[in-house]
């Protein structure tokens, strides 16, 4: 009988403030002798990543810098960090900073130890050897990357962005600090939360949700509602950062399940628009809703009653209505856009848009069957 649920997350999760000082002990632990950093410029000029180094130093380990991630990492830029893995000696990577680090720690990964270009592994499970041993230290309260078994890549050929994923590519051990997310402006802070979101939402009505993917999703949901606003308001409030953290990482773990159409459709504007992940999943997240209800209608209740909707004596379609409802009012309220025109995106795009939505890998994932003109509808709602 083939096996209906699997549950995926690393062998490890550090979580607290000063979860960082373990580092040093995590990469012991390991036995590892050279450790990869992958990170960006900025990151790499925080105070704290002092603490990173100072985790590494205190016992001995050496270690690589590798500060040449950008934004929406690309397969040149993956190619080019594997062979510098490879000609450092490195057999540990370490992963600080959003999603953008962290997809590019486990593409190299992917490339390090199965040979090829990252281009070779856009189908979903064709990873065959498990990634070097791989320690997420996130910087955003979002991705839920240093969690999951995902990571987004743009192909620069065509200008699509492809999802390399399966259980080889899980990070060993998550350590999370969310001391190292106050740095996040509040805008960065507001999309990366709606990313979150999105992530607990779309595993609720995945295909392949379970138990444990559902439990993490509605507390994930909740934790969203309560802390986002604050940690956007006021980026030094302590709380509602651990808050957003333990969000963030309870929705990756979810995501586990797959996301679904709001990430189909949503990576598409990245890609072509150059709208960030969050933003566009908080554009995309009310109407891919909408669209899916007639299949989930029950999940919708539910996921509309964990934001803290008030559901009794309503109908069964006006209270599942109600999720996508308080999803755009969250946006709203957070002052992120609410439509692609606010982003001054091109409608003629929205063909393209649509043909490389169809083939993302989160499309499974959606609880509803979508065709290409279903896809364009949604997008040109979305105007
Ligand atoms: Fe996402």
């Amino acid at each position: 009988m083939p096996v209906k649920h699997v549950f995926l997350s690393p062998e490890q999760i550090l979580f607290g403030i000063g979860a960082v000082e373990q580092l040093g002990d995590c990469v012991a632990s390991i036995k590892g002798k050279k450790v990869f950093i992958v990170t960006d410029k900025l990151v790499a000029g925080l105070d704290s990543f002092k603490g990173v180094e100072k985790s590494l130093k205190d016992k001995n380990i050496e270690y690589h810098l590798y500060t040449d991630v950008e934004a929406n990492p690309k397969d040149l830029q993956v190619d080019r960090g594997a062979k510098l893995y490879e000609q450092t000696h490195s057999d540990i990577i370490l992963a600080v900073g959003g999603g953008s680090s962290i997809d590019s720690a486990k593409a190299i990964g992917i490339v390090v130890n199965n040979g090829g270009s990252i281009r070779d592994y856009e189908a979903y499970d064709s990873v065959v050897n498990k990634i070097p041993p791989l320690i997420a230290i996130p910087t955003t309260a979002g991705t839920g990357c240093e969690v999951s078994a995902w990571a987004v890549i743009t192909n620069t050929r065509e200008n699509y962005k492809f999802c390399p994923g399966g259980v080889r590519i899980i990070p060993k051990i998550a350590l999370v600090d969310p001391k190292f997310t106050i740095s996040m402006p509040p805008v960065i802070t507001a999309a990366t939360g709606m990313d979150a979101l999105s992530h607990a939402v779309e595993a609720v009505c995945s295909p392949w949700a379970m138990p444990q993917t559902d439990a993490y999703a509605f507390s994930a949901i909740k934790l969203v509602v309560k802390h986002l606003g604050p940690a956007v308001a006021d980026g030094s409030n302590m709380a509602a950062r651990e808050g957003m953290a333990m969000a963030a990482l309870e929705a990756g773990l979810a995501m586990n399940a797959n996301t679904g159409g709001v990430h189909a459709l949503g990576h598409q504007l990245s890609s072509q628009y150059g709208i960030p992940h969050g933003v566009a999943m908080g554009i995309m997240m009310p109407i891919v809703m909408g669209f899916n209800t007639i299949a989930c209608n029950d999940q919708m209740v539910e996921i509309a009653h964990a934001m803290g909707e008030k559901v009794e004596g309503l109908s069964n379609a006006e209270a599942a209505a109600r999720a996508a409802f308080a999803v755009l009012q969250l946006q709203k309220s957070l002052g992120l856009p609410t439509t692609l025109s606010e982003c001054k995106a091109d409608p003629a795009l929205i063909p393209v848009c649509a043909k490389w939505a169809l083939t993302d890998t989160s499309i499974p994932g959606n609880p509803r069957t979508m065709t290409r003109e279903q896809i364009e509808g949604l997008f040109k709602k979305a105007f």
